[in-house]
């Protein structure tokens, strides 16, 4: 038997930059979504809302239609808000639509997570990033989580801005906009400021199953150290292995604006004995890792605690629940991916 030489490289030694030019250039959807179109989106039949999230992603993308000029064509323009905000439960598709629908926007267009455009906008600065986006047909915006009063209100300006110029808005989140920081922050203002953001959209909200689950295990796969060591052997392309204790270490000297760079080009992280968290930082830390390695479908392969069982009691029924839930919901399909 031949051993296979395996570089055993370490996220940890992983120290990324990033500059405001770098996160423009992310600004498009992330790989697994490039081709998500409107057609491939398949609608459960038992969840209605899910056909009716198509039509009106369709509906939105005719806004840039040319107007025939009749009639009937302009009576119903007016009315129609500059954004569309998809909710809905993890997994039912609200980032594949998000994409669908800068596929079909005409001209300049941009596709980021909440929290690119606010490492955009620490980047470049408030001024220079409203002259970049603007004139654009299409900003998207993903996993809008608004949790912090600072972001809320960079955001609605930003986006009170653009809309003004002419483009129009698309985001998604697990959250209805009117009900974001929901038990996190009480102050009036922010209220306020969620409300003024809320107006700028139509919600369409979408119910159903987790898509990711419908076929796979229900649990995230742990591996014993041997089939461990096999499994990495085994990956064709860069392989990362550390501790979760190191990887959580270092995630918080990385700002997580730069977690998809420090994972750039891997086709595997190895994660050793996991166990679970015992501080809520920690856990949402590792939470927005997680969202960058199922972006750009990384595979995991870990050890110890199943990494579906790393998040303990009091964080599941806290006010981020539904994020922790969709960390478990994508760390089952990143440890099962094949
Ligand atoms: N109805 C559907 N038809 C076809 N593919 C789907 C459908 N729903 C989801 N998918 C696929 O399932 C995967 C998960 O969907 P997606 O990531 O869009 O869900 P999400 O609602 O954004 O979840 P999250 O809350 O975790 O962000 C994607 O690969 C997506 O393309
Ligand atoms: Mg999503």
């Amino acid at each position: 038997m031949t051993t296979q030489h395996v570089d055993l490289a370490s996220l940890t030694s992983r120290r990324p930059t990033l500059t405001g030019s770098e996160i423009v250039n992310h600004l498009v959807p992330p790989r697994q979504f490039r081709s998500a179109t409107v057609d491939s989106y398949r609608p459960d039949t038992g969840y209605p809302s899910q056909a009716a999230a198509v039509e009106a992603v369709r509906e939105f993308a005719r806004g840039w239609l040319p107007s025939s000029g009749g009639f009937f064509s302009r009576r119903k323009a007016p009315q129609a808000k500059p954004g569309i905000y998809l909710d809905g439960g993890f997994g039912v598709g609200k980032t594949h639509l998000l994409a669908a629908v800068w596929h079909l926007a005409p001209g300049r267009k941009y596709f980021g997570t909440f929290i690119e455009y606010t490492a955009l906008v620490g980047a470049l600065g408030y001024a220079q990033t409203v002259a970049l986006l603007k004139g654009a047909s299409l900003l998207c915006i993903d996993e809008f989580e608004l949790d912090d009063p600072g972001d809320t209100r960079l955001m609605s300006r930003l986006l009170t801005e653009l809309t003004a110029s002419g483009t129009r808005i698309a985001a998604t989140s697990n959250t209805p906009p009117n009900a974001l920081g929901d038990g996190r922050f009480a102050a009036q203002d922010f209220l306020r400021e969620i409300d003024a953001l809320a107006a700028q959209f139509a919600v369409i909200r979408i119910d159903g199953l987790d898509y990711r689950r419908r076929d796979v295990e229900g649990h995230a796969v742990s591996l014993d150290g041997a089939a461990l060591e096999e499994s990495v052997a085994g990956i064709e392309g860069d392989v990362t292995v550390d501790s979760f204790d190191a990887i959580n270490r270092h995630l918080a000297l990385v700002h997580p604006s730069r977690y998809a760079k420090l994972i750039d080009g891997l086709a595997a992280v190895a994660i050793l004995d996991a166990t679970e968290f015992t501080n809520q930082t920690d856990a949402l830390r590792f939470v927005a890792f997680v969202d960058r390695l199922y972006d750009a479908q990384v595979r995991v392969l870990a050890s110890g605690l199943p990494l579906d069982s790393v998040f303990a009691e009091d964080m599941l029924s806290g006010g981020y629940r539904k994020k922790y839930l969709r960390a478990i919901s994508r760390l089952i399909a990143l440890t099962n991916a094949q």
